[in-house]
């Protein structure tokens, strides 16, 4: 409040002693005071409307402190941003400029008849939500199977409501249930998993605008974990087959293959290696062997490496018999030898549960040779492998990031 002070204790008393004028007539108010709702800073305006005001003033007062603000057109108290306007003897404005949420109250529009008489009206001040940087979460990293809780800390008057979504949509999953938004200035999640991860946002909004919204983002970190769909791959020598693992990791991974002589693959003329990312943390690693030859029968393995941990999958290539060439007559077609690059790899990682590993030439005969070979381990098929850390930790420079 600003000093008003002793200053409505002196205006009141010559404010009252005006009340000894005696009249048959007496003003009536036209209609009750308006209940204002302004935003900080705006400002608010009460309009009073008196019939037959005659010899009588009108004053306005702050209810709530029992200042006199204003008498007549005289502004009484010392705050500046209090302003009076009328027109004629009938409409009296009471102008509170650059309002406060102080400000917020009973104001009262009074006429000094004997007893006095007067109405009220109520002001609301209110604030727009804003989101405080502190104790409001900021981007966090945390460990597969820790629980976290992201808080949103709002202001505003009225008090603000928090929600919070997903920044991509979708749901919030939560121990035991799921929900596209959650209520509340935290958010607890328990046992956190790879499919929290991504933005958040937390709104809030109290109906004034705007309303605001901050966005955390929830980084989720766990060791390599491998899926390979053949285990057990039949090939002749001379084959081109393409080999693949499917990895999730975050952070994102370093990964390699070796040879059965435990050798790590570079490409060169006889291998190629790609790794496909799919969304934040999945990826498949595909290793083309161009062309088979004897010292690949064995074990390929595919290593991915992040702070957390290595994880590799097995391959076993074992040897088949090249089947016989079964050309029908008048459909020779030539042998594609030349070496290609696999450039349709979107549309397979798509597909992959039911794709083919092996991939033979791009001749027909070859295409049913691989059907043979892999019906018999199709039993292997959605396997899951994570040797985890039994296998080899590596522990990268900067160890552990949580
Ligand atoms: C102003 O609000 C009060 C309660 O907050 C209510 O009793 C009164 O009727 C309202 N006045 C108008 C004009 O709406
Ligand atoms: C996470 O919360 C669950 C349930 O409240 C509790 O059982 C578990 O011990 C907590 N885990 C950690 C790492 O604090
Ligand atoms: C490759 O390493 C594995 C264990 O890491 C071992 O059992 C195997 O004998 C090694 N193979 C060769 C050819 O060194």
């Amino acid at each position: 409040m600003l000093p008003v002070l002793a200053i409505p204790v002196f205006c009141v008393a010559t404010w009252v002693s005006a009340l000894n004028d005696p009249s048959s007539d007496l003003p009536r108010f036209g209609q009750p005071l308006n209940n204002l709702t302004v935003s900080v800073g705006r400002e608010a305006v009460f309009t009073c409307i008196v019939e037959g005001l005659g010899p009588y003033k009108v004053a306005w007062l702050r209810v709530d402190t029992q200042t006199i603000l204003t008498i007549a057109s005289h502004v009484i108290t010392k705050n500046h941003r209090i302003a009076v306007t009328h027109s004629g003897h009938r409409l009296w404005s009471l102008h509170i400029k650059e309002t406060r949420k102080t400000d917020s109250g009973w104001y009262m529009c009074q006429v000094n008849t004997d007893p006095m008489s007067s109405i009220t009206g109520f002001l609301e001040v209110v604030v727009p939500p804003d989101i405080l940087d502190y104790p409001t979460s900021t981007d966090m990293v945390v460990r597969e199977g820790s629980n976290v809780t992201l808080r949103c800390a709002a202001t505003g008057t009225p008090e603000p409501t928090v929600t919070w979504r997903r920044e991509a949509g979708g749901t919030i999953s939560l121990s035991n249930w799921q929900a596209g938004s959650i209520v509340g200035p935290e958010l607890e999640i328990t046992r956190i998993t790879r499919l929290h991860m991504g933005p958040y946002l937390c709104i809030a909004s109290n109906g004034v605008p705007p309303t605001v919204s901050k966005r955390i983002l929830l980084t989720v970190h766990f060791q390599p974990m491998v899926w390979i769909e053949n285990q057990l791959v039949g090939a002749y020598e001379g084959q081109t087959l393409t080999l693949e693992c499917r990895s999730e990791a975050h952070p994102s991974p370093i990964t390699y293959w070796t040879k059965p002589s435990n050798e790590t693959i570079a490409n060169d003329e006889n291998y190629k290696v790609e790794t496909i990312p799919k969304g934040l943390y999945e990826m498949t690693m595909k290793l083309v062997i161009k062309s088979v030859r004897a010292q690949d029968f064995g074990s390929f393995r595919c290593v991915a490496t992040n702070s957390l941990g290595e994880t590799d999958g097995k391959i076993k290539l074992y040897r088949i018999d090249k089947p016989p060439t079964t050309r029908r007559p008048g459909t020779r077609r030539e042998s594609k030898k030349t070496w290609k690059i696999d450039h349709s790899h979107e549309k397979k990682a798509v597909g992959m549960k039911d794709e083919p590993m092996l991939k033979g030439d791009d001749t027909g005969d070859e295409q049913i040779d691989f059907q043979s070979a892999t019906a018999s381990t199709s039993f292997h098929r959605h396997l899951f492998t994570n040797f985890g850390i039994t296998a080899i930790t590596v522990i990268v420079a900067g160890g552990l990031s949580t």
